[in-house]
């Protein structure tokens, strides 16, 4: 049986001050059943672990260099993320894939390099519309895949895999939970060909998930809980999905 995990990605949301309040909110509103993370801003995640001290919610980064250490000015390294105590690192999210024309193979590196230091990559892939309207879901995904598959090879199974289809992320589109649930039960089906431990991983749904959606997309069989943008900033909202992963 796998355990639920809610992952709340703030992107570039908040300062010190709307941050504590957050994390007051969530220190309050917890426990839960799930594993529950947050994914902050570089600059605030030595504040946040502060203020998640004795908790049960992790906590980690959103991006991190595929480099180990060296002249890359302006790059975060996964040791770096590991000596802050970080658990967990985004990598390959659409709007890096998309905006910092992050390929397949870059976004490997980078799950490497964390696995590298104890930081669990949490690995994003995901379609654009014009890909899905051109029936191209699974071959872009599998694609994706594919690459950190192969770069990892018997690592693969500890990292956690999300979903996260490009046209659903901030746009009040969800996926439906059959749409989200068959590209899931692919992603398993090629994680299983790679390695024995698909049926313990866990693979997330991330795409405007909120409270009123989180329960049905969560009861899907191959859905393991949520990769959460803007229903993360709000306690209430985070905390009531986070309910939801039981
Ligand atoms: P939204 O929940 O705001 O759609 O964002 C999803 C996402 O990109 C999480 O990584």
């Amino acid at each position: 049986m796998r355990k639920k995990l809610v992952v709340g990605n703030w992107k570039m949301h908040g300062n010190r001050a709307s941050n504590a309040a957050l994390l007051a909110g969530l220190r309050e509103a917890g426990p839960w059943s799930a594993d529950v993370a947050v994914c902050v801003p570089f600059p605030y995640i030595a504040e946040t672990a502060l203020a998640l001290t004795g908790q049960a919610i992790a906590f980690g980064a959103q991006d991190c260099s595929a480099h180990e250490q060296g002249a890359f000015t302006g790059e975060v390294s996964s040791a770096m993320l590991a000596d802050l105590g970080c658990r967990y690192v985004i990598v390959g999210h659409s709007e890096r894939r998309a905006f910092h024309a992050e390929s397949d193979q870059l976004v490997a590196d980078k799950a490497k390099a964390a696995l590298a230091h104890g930081v669990t990559p949490i690995v994003c892939v995901g379609e654009t519309l014009a890909e899905r309207e051109a029936g191209q879901t699974e071959t872009v995904v599998k694609r994706q895949l594919a690459a950190v598959i192969h770069t990892l090879t018997h690592c693969i199974g500890e990292i956690v895999l999300a979903y996260e289809p490009v046209w659903a992320i901030g746009t009040g589109l969800t996926a439906s939970p059959e749409q989200a649930q068959s590209v899931h039960a692919v992603l398993r089906k090629q994680l299983q060909a790679a390695t024995q431990k698909a049926d313990a991983m866990r693979i997330l749904y991330g795409g405007s998930v909120k409270p009123d959606n989180a329960a049905q997309l969560f009861a899907m069989p191959d859905i393991d809980g949520g990769l959460i943008g803007g229903a993360a900033l709000k306690a209430g909202d985070f905390s009531v999905i986070c309910r939801a992963a039981a």
